[in-house]
């Protein structure tokens, strides 16, 4: 069975395959870089999506004839609205032309599933962390149930902010990373964790407004990292801890950075549970995860008619 994803939450537009006979997977994808001190405006986003689907597609069936596609899959949310749009109406498309079923996908459950795909995980503790979110979720009978999470910002949208701050012409997650690197820690910066839950916002609102023009920008980038990455990582033990879980898995595009890595491979050994990180292919969104997901879903017989296939920007993990 082949299955076609299609991803379009934010920055990334991408389309996958997953060929389930030969457990194969193949994508192309296409991001949008913000320009400097500009956040993520929707209509821009959804203007580069739209420009670049064309050159995709050419590149997807050149490889793989959409004859052969058993079902579509798109990522319905959660995400920026316009930009959903835009992988919403490139489903129908297809979905009409070549009279194939539709399967709604969780971006988030996505990450998660193709993470498990990548690593041979079973049954983990998932830390999931990207720009709009950041949760701890476990996995009990067929439900994904988010038992910790931010209580304000993606860690994500949080460096992103930070690096707009200070002033970074290029505030890309690895970019921050280099900086850290040669940081140094800033006592008294804020730390907040209540109970499974973490806070980010109070962080970012001291780095710009106390710690500008004081620190160097090292400091600042390594101090704020280091704090939102203990406030998972001790949220993630306590999760640890109370569900028994033997695996512990760190997916989304935040997952990519190694300190957090690191912090979370010593966390983990020392309850004697195996961490793993997908490689950064995965990490960073991409339609092979819809696909991928797309195909567990369909064998559980989840489609939607064309009439349903509309953005959900809200749609939580937990929710049908
Ligand atoms: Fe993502």
């Amino acid at each position: 069975m082949k299955i076609l994803g299609i991803e379009s939450t934010a920055h990334t537009l991408g389309f996958g395959l997953y060929d389930s006979d030969n457990d194969e997977i193949f994508q192309v994808k296409d991001m949008y870089k913000t320009p400097k001190g500009e956040g993520m405006v929707p209509r821009k986003v959804a203007d580069h999506h739209q420009q670049v689907a064309g050159r995709l597609i050419d590149i997807l069936t050149s490889k793989y004839s959409m004859k052969d596609v058993d079902a579509i899959a798109f990522s319905q949310g959660p995400g920026i609205g316009q930009c959903l749009q835009v992988g919403a109406f490139i489903t129908r498309l297809f979905a009409l032309k070549y009279k194939i079923p539709v399967i709604p996908v969780n971006h988030c459950q996505a990450h998660i599933e193709i993470g498990k795909w990548a690593t041979g995980m079973r049954n983990p503790l998932i830390i999931y962390v990207s720009g709009g979110n950041t949760q701890i979720i476990i996995q009990e009978d067929e439900e994904y149930r988010v038992v910790g999470e931010t209580l304000d910002i993606g860690m994500g949208n949080l460096f992103d902010a930070l690096g707009r701050e200070i002033g970074l012409e290029y505030a890309h997650g690895s970019v921050l990373e280099m900086m850290a690197k040669r940081g140094n820690y800033i006592p008294d910066i804020p730390y907040s964790v209540k109970g499974m839950n973490f806070v980010f916002a109070g962080l970012l609102t001291h780095a710009s407004k106390r710690m500008t023009g004081k620190y160097n920008n090292e400091d600042i980038v390594y101090s704020v990292m280091h704090n939102a990455f203990a406030e998972v990582a001790e949220a993630a033990e306590r999760a640890l801890c109370l569900s028994h879980k033997k695996e512990v898995l760190l997916c989304g595009g935040v997952a990519q950075n190694k300190m957090f890595q690191k912090m979370l491979y010593k966390m983990a050994g020392y309850h004697g549970a195996r961490f793993a990180v997908p490689d950064n292919e995965f990490n960073a969104d991409n339609g092979a995860m819809i696909a991928y997901t797309g195909y567990l879903r369909y064998e559980k017989g989840i489609t939607i008619p064309i009439s349903m296939v509309k953005p959900r920007p809200k749609w939580r993990i937990d929710q049908e």
